[in-house]
């Protein structure tokens, strides 16, 4: 993607403001999804996933992108419970190298998933798909815990 720096830092700057703005907490947490699948051409499935009140499970939130089967995830589970198991950002270039990985649909080539951390503890995560092959970088991972670092305000 041409620009990436400073497509990244003008969509921080309107998480922001979705995030400090009017309304309920389920409709900015999916602007913010609509805004990042919007503006970043290699993100094609972005949406939350809330810890359950167990703490063991992952719930689908809102999100754009493909209906997927997989709303409650078990941590320790693919992509997304392995970061929760591991309570760290996943960068995983080629998906069909994953073993257990939980696939929500066939055109997806990469993913990234990246925990939103409370005062220590995680409240869920952010999970990006993408259709291209390995377009993640360490300026996405950075982006990412930034807009998480936004996001963790609403919870
Ligand atoms: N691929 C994820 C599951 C979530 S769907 O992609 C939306 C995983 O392996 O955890």
């Amino acid at each position: 993607m041409r620009d990436k720096g400073r497509i990244f830092a003008q969509a921080v700057i309107k998480v922001k403001e979705i995030v400090d703005g009017q309304g309920h907490r389920d409709d900015k947490l999916m602007a913010i999804c609509l805004l990042l699948r919007d503006d970043v051409s290699h993100y094609h499935w972005v949406g939350f996933y809330l810890v359950d009140e167990d703490g063991k499970n992952l719930l689908l939130g809102p999100y754009v992108g493909q209906p997927t089967r997989h709303v409650k995830i078990p941590f320790g589970q693919g992509v997304c419970g392995l970061a929760a198991e591991e309570k760290r950002t996943i960068m995983v270039p080629d998906v069909s190298k994953i073993l257990n990985y939980l696939s929500c649909s066939p055109q997806v080539k990469s993913e990234m998933v990246v925990p939103i951390f409370k005062d220590g503890h995680m409240v869920g995560e952010l999970d990006i798909d993408s259709h291209t092959a390995a377009p993640f970088t360490e300026e996405d991972k950075d982006f990412l815990e930034d807009v998480c670092r936004e996001v963790v305000k609403l919870f």
